[in-house]
């Protein structure tokens, strides 16, 4: 079995580079107990590169990532120096369309009883696989009469059979292979004709999967029942922006972006993995951040690169700090985001 990984990292910007370096020592001896070693090959693509160079991710990079290493980990990126985001678009969009990283998948457990604003005593363990490949996201359209009284600004929605289906079964699949009973899909068909496609796709993959539920909520009153009851939820499928939304709300269910992982996918291709959070420039450079966003990104990492003992390792190592009370300000603490990696690299250290 393998047991040498390279893995790819793009710090990026604002709070990105931070929770990195916190979370790398950690997520290297987690590996470890695996038996595996992890060779990080550091990347300077953002804004500060850009704005240097004007080159958001050469092609020799996209190659290199593409075809010679085993994971990519992401920081964070967006700087307000770039008002149109255009080095962001092009490194994490570009990655997720030209990978082909069509499932992202956007777990939400609450790890510690205090960190959930809801009342009573709450159990919440849902995960959400968001379309990633088309939908709004592809930008297709056009615009006319720019900076007129006449403005038209005409963005496509785009979901096509293939692509609706193949991210609808991979939730099936993980929700067989982890035994769950549910799958929740959420669409707007109610108002947007093109995507009566999710209704359909969902009813006959769904059949092929025969001991799993299959709810279906309108998307405005999937998010009200998120914030009423999201112990009903197990597994949620759906387009790339309504994903993208309910990522944020589910997160702050289990206490906010600062704990909330994620990873994009393809099974067989390298897989890109980062913290739902994005730079968060206003707390860049105080070493305040919360790295456990990040830890349990490089504990979704791990597990699919084959490494189940150390991801494991490195999600308990999170709640042993949670409750100890090593925590950033986001969930009430004291600590540094580089006190915060420590500890749990240290936890790791003692256990081992
Ligand atoms: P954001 O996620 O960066 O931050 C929103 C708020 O969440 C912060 O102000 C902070 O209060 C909190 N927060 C986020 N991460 C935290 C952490 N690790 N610890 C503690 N608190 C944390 O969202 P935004 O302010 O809308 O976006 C800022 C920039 O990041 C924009 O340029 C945006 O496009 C970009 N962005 C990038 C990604 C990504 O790289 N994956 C994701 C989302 C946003
Ligand atoms: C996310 C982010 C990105 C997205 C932005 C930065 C383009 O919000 O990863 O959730 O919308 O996908
Ligand atoms: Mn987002």
């Amino acid at each position: 079995m393998k047991n040498a990984f390279r893995v790819a990292v793009i710090g990026g910007d604002g709070i990105g580079p931070e929770v990195v370096d916190a979370a790398i020592p950690a997520i290297e001896r987690a590996a470890r107990i695996d038996g595996a070693t992890i060779a990080w090959e550091r990347m300077p693509y953002g804004a500060d590169h850009f704005l240097r160079s004007g080159e958001t991710l050469p092609d020799s990079a996209f190659q290199r990532l593409q075809n010679e290493v085993d994971a990519i980990l992401v920081g964070a990126l967006g700087d307000p120096r770039v008002p149109d985001q255009r080095h962001a678009r092009d490194i994490l969009l570009g990655l997720r369309f030209r990978l082909d990283l069509y499932i992202n998948l956007r777990p939400c457990r609450l790890l510690h009883p205090d960190l959930c604003p809801l009342k009573g005593d709450r159990k919440i363990d849902l995960v959400i696989f968001r379309e990633n490949t088309e939908g709004l996201y592809l930008a297709r359209g056009r615009s006319s009469n720019v900076g007129t009284p006449e403005e038209e600004q005409i963005a496509e929605d785009v979901h096509t059979a293939p692509k609706v289906t193949r991210i609808i079964r991979a939730a099936f699949e993980w929700a067989k292979a982890h035994g769950k009973a549910h799958v929740t899909m959420a669409d707007k068909s109610n108002a947007i004709p093109a995507h009566h496609i999710w209704q359909r796709i969902f009813a006959q993959v769904g059949e092929q999967f025969p001991g799993i539920e299959r709810d279906h909520y309108y998307i405005d009153a999937l998010v009200m029942q998120l914030v009423k009851r999201p112990e009903q939820f197990q597994v949620i499928v759906t387009n790339n922006l309504f994903g993208d939304i309910i990522s944020d709300l589910s997160a702050q269910l289990v206490g906010g972006l600062g704990v909330a992982p994620s990873g994009n996918l393809h099974p067989g291709k390298v897989g890109l993995f980062e913290p739902v959070h994005g730079s968060a420039p206003k707390y860049a450079g105080q070493n305040t951040a919360n790295p456990m966003a990040t830890i349990l990104t490089g504990a979704m990492l791990l597990r699919e690169l084959g490494l189940a003992a150390g991801a494991t390792r490195l999600e308990d190592g999170v709640g042993q700090a949670l409750a100890a009370g090593i925590r950033t300000s986001d969930l009430g603490g004291k600590m540094g985001t580089a006190e915060v990696g420590k500890w749990i690299d240290d936890r790791i250290r003692g256990s081992n």
